[in-house]
């Protein structure tokens, strides 16, 4: 087959590999070695390009369908191979009864692993392989069997018995119940069923109960009665359950069931008279779980909260007292005391220094606080102490104060000026110092400082000579007149000032107020008997003042007259005469007499006198007085009665009058 040189073929192909030979053809290198498949006869190590080989499927295997078992030496040195162009062949499928066999498929070599449903067991193999059989294959064992678990019957017991019957047998699942003969208690399980632990050999659930008699005594709690379960006979099983009497507290269970030990399980409860939990107090407190319910006679001890000490003389214990209360010393424990604060320059307000006070700082006037503004006494460590420091309190300081052009003040370079400190200000010889001299150092808002008020000024200051006509300096003479000099004016006689007296030069070089007038003027005008001036009077009027006065009452202004007064330029005042007469009362007539009058003005007097043989009845004079708006006599005019006529001389005034009356008929016929 190999063309070419005899060599052997070791060699060549040794050389065929080293040198491609002109002329020299590919090969391929054994075929593949398949687990399916195999090459009948011997192998070589190289074949030529277009070598064909036949495959046989290996025992076990059979040709797939549609597949080629020919491998052919390609050109690229490499064989062609259909994949598995052989197949495993197949076991025949199997059935296992009350179990299962688990497989991946049924090919030549698959495994089959056997197992039994719940309650069975497995009697066999517990797998199976597909392995080669003659010309085939087939599964290497039997399929085993699944059998039930069997238990052995259960055990018979005495005064009682179960329903399983006899000769029967009793596998996994099968149950059977005991009953006891009557009068008797089952103890135990009344069922019971067969059941595995191994899932091979059976077994009962549980031992078979008992039969007996079971007799509780008659359960007794004192303070206490039964809620349910009233007997009267206790056996297996009975339950009751208690209730405590009102004021007493149950201890134990409230519920006791009747057990085959004939005793009460859990044992009987007791009634105990009790408190309810001890008082939470805000100084103090229990240490471990507080219980609902403590028998009289409990005694516990409290600690105090921390920040709290024990009050001397007082006691941490509360004992349950016989009415149920808890016995507690009222604040057994009073809080630490903090350490006194002080504070420089200021104070600290505290109502107490005990835990929870709290400490207000302020700081004197004229101080600033630096730091917190109160402090707490609160819990450090194993005791109280202030949650702050103190702060500070610090002079509250100004700023240099301000420097003035030709003028200066006396503060010293460096200084520190802090509040209530002063400095005063100096002007240059010949210049006045305008406003405040000195100023200190004070603050509005307690923390930052400022001055009093402004630097004052330094500045030349001239007033004018002052000059007031008809008036005189009193004081401040001059000859010059600067920044705060005063002139006091006086008018000449027959003047009045008017203005201020009093003037100072201010800065403006002005004169402050302004300088006063001297008028010439009359003084008060003339008090007068019938005439007056409405609204006040004053001292002082000037030149030209014009007054009205008005007549008073019983006089009226004289006609061609003025009621009108004029303040005249030689300082006196003008005023008519008299400008005001007496108003008149009606004349007066007196028969057989006379009335005497003057005249008939406000204020005249009239004297009556009787002629010659008459004597004078009434009033022996009248006077002009003020009647309503006007004037008039004061009085009647009388009577002259002649003396030979009227015998009668009438005793009551009616009489008197009734004789007038005839006499003057009489005198007329
Ligand atoms: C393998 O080589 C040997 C000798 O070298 C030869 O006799 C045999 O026929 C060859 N077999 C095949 C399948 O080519
Ligand atoms: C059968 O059991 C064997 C060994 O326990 C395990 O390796 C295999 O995967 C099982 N086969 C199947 C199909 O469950
Ligand atoms: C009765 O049996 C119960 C358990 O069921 C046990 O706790 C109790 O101590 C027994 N009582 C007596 C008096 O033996
Ligand atoms: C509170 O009751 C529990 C159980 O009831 C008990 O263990 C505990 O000691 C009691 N505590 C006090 C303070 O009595
Ligand atoms: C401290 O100040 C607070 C709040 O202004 C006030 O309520 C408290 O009464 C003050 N305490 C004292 C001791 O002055
Ligand atoms: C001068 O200053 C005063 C206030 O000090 C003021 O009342 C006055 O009117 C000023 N006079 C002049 C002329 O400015
Ligand atoms: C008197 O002087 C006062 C103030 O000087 C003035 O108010 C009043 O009007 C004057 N009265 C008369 C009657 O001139």
């Amino acid at each position: 087959m190999v063309s070419g040189p005899r060599c052997p073929p070791g060699l060549w192909g040794l050389l065929a590999l080293l040198l491609p030979l002109p002329g020299a053809r590919g090969t391929c290198d054994s075929p593949p070695r398949l687990h399916f498949a195999e090459l009948p006869g011997e192998v070589n190590n190289s074949y030529p390009v277009g070598t064909k080989l036949k495959y046989s499927c290996r025992p076990g295997y059979i040709l797939s369908s549609g597949k080629s078992r020919f491998v052919t030496c390609l050109e690229n040195s490499k064989w062609s191979v259909e994949a598995e162009f052989c197949e495993g062949r197949r076991c025949k499928p199997f059935e296992l009864e009350n179990g299962r066999g688990d497989i991946t498929d049924l090919r030549f070599g698959a495994r089959a692993n056997f197992s039994c449903d719940e309650g069975y067991r497995l009697i066999g193999p517990t797998f199976a392989q597909c392995v080669i059989m003659g010309n085939g294959v087939d599964w290497d064992t039997e399929v085993p069997l699944c059998q039930a678990i069997p238990c052995r019957p259960p055990h018979d017991i005495t005064q009682g018995s179960h329903n399983g019957q006899s000769g029967e047998e009793f596998s996994f699942g099968s149950a059977v119940t005991y009953k006891c003969d009557p009068g008797l208690s089952l103890i135990g399980e009344a069922s019971i069923h067969c059941t595995t632990k191994d899932h091979f050999n059976g077994e009962w659930s549980g031992p078979a109960p008992e039969c007996k008699v079971v007799k509780c005594p008659e359960p007794e709690v004192k303070n206490g009665r039964k809620q349910s379960g009233f007997g009267p006979d206790y056996s297996y099983g009975n339950a009751v359950i208690f209730a405590c009497d009102s004021g007493y507290t149950l201890h134990g269970s409230s519920s006791v069931r009747c057990e085959a030990n004939n005793s009460w399980v859990p044992s009987l409860p007791t009634c105990l008279r009790t408190c309810d939990s001890p008082p939470r107090l805000h100084f103090a407190e229990l240490p471990g779980v507080v219980n609902n319910s403590y028998p009289v006679g409990t005694k516990l001890q409290y600690s105090c909260r921390p920040g709290y000490i024990l009050s001397s003389g007082k006691s941490p214990f509360v004992t349950c007292l016989e009415n149920s209360k808890w016995s507690v010393d009222p604040e057994f424990c009073e809080g630490r005391r903090c350490k006194p604060l002080e504070l420089e320059n200021g104070r600290a307000d505290i109502t107490d220094l005990r835990f929870g006070a709290r400490a207000n700082f302020s700081c004197d006037e004229g101080y600033r606080l630096i730091g917190p503004t109160f402090a707490e006494c609160v819990i450090v460590g194993n005791g109280v102490d202030w949650d702050t420091e103190v702060p500070l309190c610090q002079a509250i300081p100004c700023p240099p104060p301000p420097g003035i052009t030709q003028g200066s003040h006396n503060g010293q370079s460096g200084e520190e000026f802090s509040f209530g400190s002063a400095v005063t200000y100096k002007c240059d010889p010949g210049l006045s110092l305008i406003g405040e001299a000195s100023i200190h150092c004070t603050t509005k808002d307690h923390f930052n400082g400022e001055w009093s008020g402004p630097a004052p000024e330094c500045k030349v200051v001239k007033c004018p000579e002052p000059e007031v006509k008809n008036g005189r300096k009193q004081s401040g003479f001059g000859p010059d007149y600067s920044y705060g000099n005063a002139v006091i004016f006086a008018c000449d006689s027959g003047y009045t000032l008017h203005g201020s007296s009093s003037v100072r030069c201010e800065a403006n070089n002005s004169w402050v107020p302004s300088l006063p007038t001297c008028l010439r003027t009359c003084d008060s005008p003339p008090r007068l008997h019938f005439a007056e001036l409405p609204g006040g009077v004053n001292n002082s009027y000037p030149v030209g003042t014009k007054l009205q006065y008005s007549c008073r009452p019983g006089y009226i202004l004289s006609s061609g007259k003025s009621p009108f007064v004029t303040c005249l330029e030689n300082s006196k005042w003008s005023v008519d005469p008299e400008f005001c007469e007496g108003r008149r009362c009606k004349p007066l007539e007196l028969e057989n007499g006379r009335a005497d009058v003057t005249d008939l003005r406000f204020g005249a007097r009239a004297d009556f006198s009787c002629d010659e043989g008459y004597r004078l009845i009434g009033p022996t004079f009248a006077q002009c007085v003020i009647v309503g708006n006007g004037v008039d006599w004061d009085t009647e005019v009388p009577l002259c009665q002649g003396l030979n006529t009227g015998t009668v001389i009438a005793i009551g005034k009616m009489r008197v009058i009734l004789a007038v009356l005839i006499t003057n008929l009489f005198i007329r016929q």
